[in-house]
């Protein structure tokens, strides 16, 4: 996600959009820019990097009409090219742009074919050109031109587009990406969310998806896709600015692990079609033979990702039945491994610079190997070093503790590998579609596990002091363990400890005692009479145990101290919605606790450093 502004009316527009950046570059901060109108020129500013780069830029600052915007790139890396605002061809039209528009490439074909040129890789620039197109072709107002340009638009966009044609006027448009209109006398704001408009205005219309705004310095009118006038619904804001940027949330964590029905939602955007069964993953294609004829896949990860890694060693295996290897990148950097050629590597990382996977990818290049990036930040590091890569799409994760890249790393891992089990033939055509439309479902059934928060809270009250946690899973629910574990640890500062739970016996069983608070994640699958098994051995020494378990289960709830429900999906699945509870559980406990949950001690959000 990025975030856009615009602004009209009779102050200077500079100052305004610049400030009104600074509010949304927790939105991406890849690239920032501004376009204004000054009189009849259309001045455009923009660089790589954060807000304040464009900030002490030399440029033009005069005009009161203009539009900006801080990028979180989705399509080509971060760089002043592909910085926004976007210039058409003529020069006429600038744009800035939210979102994603999936059938960029063939219309880009299509303008190219006209002769329409382009500086920038990204979709964004298509669109421009391509309301140019259709303006000048159909010598349409240039409402009427963007309107029906998003007619024929695939994807998700919050759009603003000026003309240095019609120079009293700033279009806004409006589909799956967030768009507010700031409404003052004789002035309208634009912007991704209000945070950018309360300081001037505390009356706003939210714009419901398919709609048009047209601001001027006189009005402002707003239309359907069919150009049917609309009724804006006018609110008054009480919300507090800080508040605004968190999305209402009290911390980026808790907003972030909310926000993971939506970002799962968008890494699958444009690449699965459950109702015809495409998986189509640009990012790797070129690799999707070197992958068949792979004899084994090695997954090079830190952390958080390094539990993708694991999870992705099990559906890996069982779906297209390849050996897999998961490695810590900072101990296979310095064990001499064995790689040979043509082995395939996968890279996990959610900020693409974490110095232990770079040197990871080195080595493993170095000796002969493929290595794939399964990145979230365009652009970085390791998505430029990696031969191929697919991103994760997830948006900004701001929280150091990583959630909902997790979900998202295992969303395209596991689309990633369901097709090439397909590809491979060790799977069934039936087998493939069940796996794809359940796949489908899970932004849906991770909402379901979202609604447990209340009772997490209260959960959270009566653990929040103790000092050590075992975090237990089986199959595919160990990594999770694991994961949970990693939460608590990170933010609350509680040991907390994951291990598989048929090996309690062999040791940690040592520990159970009152103090003890067991985590079991014991949803439904192929080992759950064992895991009862574990959790009676547990209870027998007074452990204390939290089960997250399958909606409907009558036996666990009988036997643990508390519960928490989670939606049942297939078992290479579970983990998507598995680790839900365990995120909210971490995020309570370390509020109850005091701690700095969006930054706590010791931590970064990318460790650049060995
Ligand atoms: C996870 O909550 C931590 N913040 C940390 O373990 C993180 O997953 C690890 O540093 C790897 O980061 P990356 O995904 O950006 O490579
Ligand atoms: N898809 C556009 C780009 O990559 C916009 C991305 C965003 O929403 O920031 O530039």
């Amino acid at each position: 996600m990025c975030g856009i502004v615009g602004y009209i009316g009779t102050k200077d527009a500079y100052s305004i959009l610049l400030k009104g950046l600074k509010r949304l570059e927790y939105r991406g901060y890849d690239s920032a820019g501004i376009a204004l109108i000054d009189d009849l020129n259309l001045n455009i500013t923009k660089k790589e990097g954060k807000v304040i780069r464009l900030e002490e830029a030399d440029c033009k600052k005069e005009g009161s009409v203009g539009i900006g915007h801080t990028r979180w790139a989705t399509h080509g890396e971060p760089n002043d090219e592909n910085a926004h605002p976007h210039l058409s061809n003529n020069g006429s039209l600038a744009i800035v742009h939210n979102g994603i528009i999936e059938n960029y490439g063939s219309l880009k074909i299509e303008l190219k074919k006209k002769g329409y040129h382009f500086s920038s890789e990204t979709d964004t620039e298509v669109l421009v050109n391509f309301i140019e197109d259709i303006q000048k072709t159909e010598s349409l107002s240039l409402e009427d031109a963007v309107r029906v340009a998003l007619s024929k638009v695939v994807g998700a966009y919050a759009i603003a587009v000026i003309s240095k044609e019609d120079t009293n006027k700033i279009v806004a448009a409006r589909k799956g990406s967030p768009l507010v209109i700031g409404l003052k006398n004789g002035e309208y704001f634009l912007a991704s969310d209000a945070s950018p408009i309360v300081e001037h205005t505390n009356e706003v219309v939210y714009l419901n998806d398919g709609e048009i705004v047209v601001l001027t310095k006189e009005n402002y009118f707003v239309k359907d896709a069919k150009d049917i006038p609309q009724t804006p619904y006018v609110q008054t804001l009480e919300i507090k600015l800080e508040e605004l940027e968190k999305g209402g949330y009290d911390h980026f964590m808790l907003k972030e692990i909310f926000g993971q029905p939506d970002s799962i939602a968008d890494c699958m955007r444009g690449r699965l079609n459950v109702d015809t069964g495409n998986l189509v993953l640009g990012g790797i294609q070129s690799y999707s033979k070197a992958l068949q004829n792979a004899d084994r896949i090695l997954i090079v990860a830190c952390g958080t990702s390094w539990h993708a890694g694991l999870v992705a060693e099990y559906f890996i295996e069982e779906l297209c039945r390849i050996p897999v290897e998961v490695e810590y990148a900072s101990e296979f950097r310095y064990r001499n491994p064995i790689i040979k050629e043509g082995d395939i590597v996968i890279a996990i990382s959610q900020s693409g610079e974490t110095a232990d996977t770079l040197a990871a990818i080195e080595l493993a290049k170095d000796r002969g190997a493929i290595v794939l990036g399964v990145v979230n930040t365009v652009g970085s590091s390791i998505a430029r070093v990696t031969h191929e890569g697919t991103y994760l799409h997830a948006g900004p994760e701001i929280g150091v503790a990583s959630t909902k890249a997790f979900t998202a790393q295992l969303t395209v891992l596991y689309m990633i590998f369901l097709k090439l089990a397909f590809h491979k033939g060790t799977i069934a055509q039936n087998k493939y579609r069940q796996l794809l439309t359940e796949l489908g479902k899970i932004p849906e059934k991770a909402a379901i596990a979202l609604k447990s928060n209340e009772k997490i809270k209260e959960i959270s009250k009566r653990l929040k002091d103790a000092r050590n946690f075992l975090y237990l899973g089986r199959g595919y629910n160990f990594p999770v363990a694991l994961e949970g574990a990693l939460k608590l640890k990170e933010i609350s500062y509680i040991h907390a400890e994951g291990y598989p739970a048929a090996e309690m016996k062999h040791g940690p069983i040592a520990l159970i005692d009152e103090q003890m608070p067991v985590v079991f994640i014991a949803t439904k699958d192929g080992s759950h009479d064992k895991i009862i098994s574990n959790i009676q051995e547990v209870k027998t020494r007074k452990g204390i145990v939290i089960a997250s378990e399958t909606k409907g289960d009558a036996v666990i709830p009988k036997m643990v101290d508390y519960t928490i429900e989670v939606p049942v999906t297939h078992e290479s699945l579970m983990p998507l919605v598995s680790v839900i509870p365990l995120q909210l559980l971490s995020y309570h406990i370390a509020l109850l606790r005091g701690t700095n949950v969006d930054q706590p001690r010791n931590l970064a959000k990318s460790v650049t450093v060995e």
